[in-house]
């Protein structure tokens, strides 16, 4: 909407049309007058403003109550820019014209700004808004308004229907959006809208309101400090490690590999958009202490992206019952997304079936399910449980508590100066009487990737089974379960962008069918009677009582996010951020690192001469940078360090290395004094 600028204190003088109007209608001077009744009737208009000819644009902007800037705004003449600035979201959707865009948000619809500019609102009002202004604000095609259906927020069968019949969409680099590859064309109720994302996998597919490529230009790019390259690659990495095996070529340094641009060129690989990555997980704009949020506890658990926000809330406003399908429609509609997650899951990890998936709470119940189901089954006097030195109390409890009811033995594998566990003393732990093996992927005190697959094989070489703690590995590099060959594998969906209060056990099928219920109650039984039950087949046997059903859908649309951005590429620019974090944290005075293996993750663990942790970990904070500060629910391996507690930075996708440089500048800050 074109609104005049008054660029001087005399009143603005407007060409009389008078002459031009019809017969019959007022003249502009009462249309004025009947404009302004009409409008100063709202709770909140102004007198001036409100779209009446005369008023200036800071003074209709007055009639909106103040929203906080968004702060990725769209340059003028991007095909992104929207009116308010903050685009469409959506390339090719216009924004409507002669609205007052963003008028009506604040107080009705409390969805932040940047989340309504720059990607589908899921969330647009419903009901007549409260400030009594009209709604406006549409930014997105019909297809994606969850008031239409549609396949934008998973409307089961508004999704199927606009799905080709093998429900695979093709792939081609002709996408707008830099991690998706994905061309199919998507119309919806008779209209060429186009979606922003399709299914990658099936129906019942919540694509992804990510606008990720579209307005990189919008704000200086970040990834750009020193010797820091920030790519990443499209296309899916084959290697068996996760990261990049010419970033760490012997013998070159890891600075001048970073920036060498043929090498770059020769890798193929496109710059990773971390702007764009950003302005999908609204809390990156959150000021702690006047500063902008840095969040470096991903260790801890991750923030989650507008995607999973708003498929909770369509879970709630559209599909919320019990999972028992056949009663009602939205029983159906619950027991679809349910389901359609436990699905996720399993292609996530390379299952090879859905009911290899069983939904607990999180890491901790999955670790305690095995140790009182399979393990109070299978262990008896004598025989013996290996963890290694670098497990989570989750990963070392259960198996104490099993130890002391079977009378079973628990065993250390230890590690060396670095942190990486030890394969020769560990082959000497193994023998006939080890059970079973369980195992962290990846340290979450000091970020080391344990060699998992070795270790599964060796514990099947003596006939154990072999459990994999992937609470730290799931958000950082691809998981195969079957490549593994683990028989059990376990994660929470928090530590990968989805809610907390959810996660899963993997099993093998043969092992799950053989393991009896942990927990009685509903959903779990085919029949009672009060002589004798008889139970559900694996998954649901395990899944006793109403359990955490929107969280599980959640945690099905985190994992369809990271999967458009693609694990591989996360893995490759996280490694490089580390690698950036830690050639500069090393050289400060009084810095010891704390972990220090070739291969890590995510992770940097410190200490800092003359502070405790605690100390460090409140001056980042009172900076805004938020790292967890003590034991990490993991105390026998920082005892192997001779510490009780370390800082411990950990870094996501969305992190930054001007955010490492403002922690970096306070540890030397701390360092000097
Ligand atoms: N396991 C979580 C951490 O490492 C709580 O911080």
């Amino acid at each position: 909407m074109t609104m005049p600028t008054n660029t001087s204190s005399s009143p603005i003088a407007y060409p009389d049309p008078s002459s031009a109007l019809p017969a019959g209608l007022p003249d502009p001077a009462t249309l004025t007058r009947l404009a302004n009744e009409f409008f100063a009737a709202f709770p909140g208009s102004t007198p001036a403003g409100n779209g009446v000819p005369g008023s200036a644009p800071s003074e209709l902007a007055a009639a909106a109550p103040a929203l906080p800037a968004s702060t990725n705004p769209v340059p003028p003449g991007s095909p992104m820019a929207g009116p308010s600035g903050a685009g469409s979201g959506i390339p090719g959707a216009a924004m409507p014209q002669g609205k007052v865009p963003g008028a009506n948000l604040a107080p009705s619809a409390p969805t932040h700004v940047l989340s309504l500019g720059n990607r589908a609102p899921a969330l647009l009002p419903h009901a007549a808004a409260q400030n009594g202004l009209p709604d406006n604000l549409v930014t997105v095609a019909p297809g994606l308004d969850s008031r239409y259906g549609g396949t934008a927020l998973g409307v089961p069968e508004a999704a199927a229907a606009n799905l080709p019949a093998d429900g695979a969409p093709g792939r081609s680099s002709a996408s707008p959006y830099y991690f998706m590859n994905l061309d199919r064309p998507q119309t919806h109720g008779g209209q060429n809208a186009p979606l922003p994302t399709v299914s990658l996998f099936d129906p019942l597919s919540v694509p992804s309101l990510l606008p990720a490529g579209e307005s990189a230009q919008a704000i200086p790019p970040q990834g750009s400090a020193r010797g820091f390259t920030g790519t990443a690659p499209v296309q899916p990495d084959t290697t068996e490690r996760y990261f990049l095996d010419d970033i760490r070529s012997p013998g070159t340094p890891a600075s001048s590999r970073r920036s060498d641009p043929v090498a770059q060129a020769q890798s193929g690989h496109p710059q990773f958009d971390v702007n764009a990555i950003r302005r999908d997980f609204p809390i990156l704009q959150e000021r702690v202490n006047g500063r902008q949020l840095v969040w470096f506890d991903n260790a801890a658990t991750t923030q989650k992206p507008q995607t999973v926000i708003d498929r909770l809330a369509y879970f709630y406003l559209h599909e919320n019952s019990n999972i028992h399908r056949a009663a009602h429609a939205l029983a159906g509609r619950a027991t679809d997304a349910y389901e359609g997650a436990r699905s996720r899951v399993q292609r996530f990890i390379g299952a090879s079936q859905p009911e290899e998936i069983v939904f607990v709470r999180g890491t901790t119940e999955a670790i305690n399910l095995i140790a009182k189901s399979w393990g109070v089954q299978n262990m008896g006097a004598g025989d013996e449980i290996i963890v290694s030195h670098l497990e989570h109390h989750a990963n070392i409890v259960p198996w104490q508590q099993l130890a002391s009811l079977a009378g079973a033995k628990l065993r250390v594998i230890p590690v060396d100066d670095s942190g990486q566990v030890l394969l020769e003393e560990y082959s000497r732990l193994l023998n006939d009487k080890t059970k079973i093996v369980a195992v962290t992927q990846v340290s979450n005190a000091l970020g080391t990737v344990v060699p998992v697959k070795d270790i599964v094989e060796m514990a099947h070489r003596v006939g154990a089974v072999a459990l994999i703690d992937g609470a730290q590995s799931v958000s950082h590099m691809r998981v195969d379960v079957q490549a593994l060959d683990a028989d059990f594998f376990v994660f929470s969906g928090h530590k990968v962008f989805g809610p907390t209060g959810i996660g899963a056990v993997y099993g093998k099928r043969a092992l799950l069918d053989a393991m009896p219920p942990w927990q009685g109650g509903g959903n779990m039984i085919s029949d009672v009677t009060f002589e004798r039950t008889t139970f559900q087949p694996a998954p649901h046997r395990f899944e006793a009582g109403t359990g955490n059903i929107a969280d599980a859908v959640g945690l099905g649309a985190a994992i369809d996010y990271v999967t458009r951005v693609g694990i591989e590429n996360i893995a490759r620019y996280e490694h490089e951020l580390l690698d950036y974090a830690t050639g500069l944290m090393k050289p400060i005075p009084g810095v010891r690192l704390i972990g220090t293996a070739q291969d890590k993750a995510s992770v940097l663990s410190f200490v800092l001469n003359g502070y405790t942790p605690e100390e460090v970990g409140r001056a980042l904070s009172e900076e805004g940078i938020a790292v967890r500060a003590g034991h990490h629910c993991a105390q026998p391996i920082l005892r192997r360090f001779g510490l009780e507690a370390t800082v411990r930075p950990s870094l996501a996708f969305y992190n930054t290395p001007e955010e490492v440089d403002r922690m970096i500048a306070v540890v030397k800050r701390l360092a000097r004094h």
